[in-house]
């Protein structure tokens, strides 16, 4: 990508497109185009087309997509399914059909087998059955990966690059208990139950389950190293982003209530599932080019926190 090339973030509002755009705007590229959810629904196949055709983007970040929690993905599966495909084969046909020169959609660590073999490989994919409580979302975003594979085979191109991040998280996080992630919504119970002054606070599970978080700035700053290095990527494969770090969601619970400062008592509920026992991703393929994450657990929760904590208040 030039300083100057022509680049357009879908979902920029969002917790990577947000992270992508700092990113993009501090290494100095300056033709930077984005729409926000309103005025630009990429559901909608027309206009979609519509604004590729006018606007011509050189450089496709797909960040845009309909994103939660177990609650949300149980409650609204056919939602996570429709929105995702759609938003999806409307920006892959237009980015085809109007020549665009990059784009790069993410899939999610959610499309690999529930129970595969530590650190999760690229080639475990379909190698057995999926997380029951986020199929819809899953079998969606799988759909991408295959899209762009078979986009790249069938005009013999490398356009279409795929990222599959583990957990992210940072600033411009959803927040909201009913559709976010575990670490969004610790922070809030945790920030909750002390400003209450709460004694004891119940978390989900044993704690066991351990998971891998990669800082959503991580994730961006991969997104300008793949762009920037596309015509080394293979364009038959997908490429895992993780931090190469995981931790329990104890060990998670313990430095979120220290930064927080909670005092009181954490309990386990353990009659409440505890889902797969560890989603660790190998992302030595990726890393072989050059890239990896910088952004350490603790520095992460860190800005996130202090972002939480600004535009929380704001809002609530
Ligand atoms: N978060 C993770 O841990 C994770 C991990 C792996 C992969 N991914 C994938 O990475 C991508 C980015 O994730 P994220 O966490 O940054 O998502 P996010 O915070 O939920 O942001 C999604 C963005 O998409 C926009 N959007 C949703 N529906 C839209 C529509 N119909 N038309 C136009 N814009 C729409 C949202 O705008 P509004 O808010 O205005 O609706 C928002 O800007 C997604 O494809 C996700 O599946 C995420």
């Amino acid at each position: 990508m030039r300083k100057n090339s022509k680049l357009y973030i879908a979902g920029h509002t969002g917790l990577l497109g947000s992270a992508l755009l700092q990113r993009l705007r501090l290494a100095g590229y300056r033709n930077i185009i984005t729409r926000s959810h309103a005025g630009l629904d990429l559901t909608d196949q027309k206009r979609v087309s519509g604004f590729f055709a006018k606007e011509h983007p050189e450089y496709v970040f797909l960040c845009a997509g309909l994103t939660g929690g177990i609650i949300a993905n149980r409650t609204s599966p056919a939602d996570f399914l429709h929105t995702n495909i759609a938003i999806q084969d409307n920006v892959f046909q237009a980015a085809q059909k109007y020549d665009i020169k990059h784009l790069v959609f993410y899939g999610s660590s959610c499309s690999y087998p529930k129970d595969c073999p530590q650190p999760i490989k690229e080639e475990y994919l379909y190698k057995g059955e999926i997380e029951s409580t986020s199929e819809a979302y899953a079998i969606a975003k799988t759909a991408g990966v295959i899209a762009c594979r078979s986009y790249n085979a069938q005009f013999k191109t490398n356009k279409f690059i795929t990222l599959l991040p583990n957990s992210m998280y940072g600033p411009n996080d959803n927040f909201d208990l009913e559709n976010s992630h575990v670490l969004a919504a610790l922070i809030r119970k945790f920030y909750e139950a002390k400003n209450v002054g709460q004694e004891k606070i119940v978390l989900w599970g044993s704690g066991k389950p351990r998971r891998e978080f990669v800082f959503a700035g991580d994730v961006a700053d991969a997104s300008i190293f793949a762009m920037n290095n596309a015509d080394r990527l293979n364009s038959t494969q997908h490429y895992n982003v993780g931090s190469g770090i995981d931790c329990s969601i104890k060990e998670l619970a313990g430095q979120i209530a220290n930064l927080v400062g909670f005092k009181g008592k954490i309990e386990w509920d353990t009659a409440k599932p505890d889902g797969t026992p560890q989603k660790l991703l190998d992302s030595s393929r990726f890393q072989k080019l050059g890239w990896s994450a910088t952004i350490s657990l603790k520095k992460g929760l860190d800005i996130t926190y202090r972002w939480f904590v600004d535009n929380f208040k704001k809002r609530h």
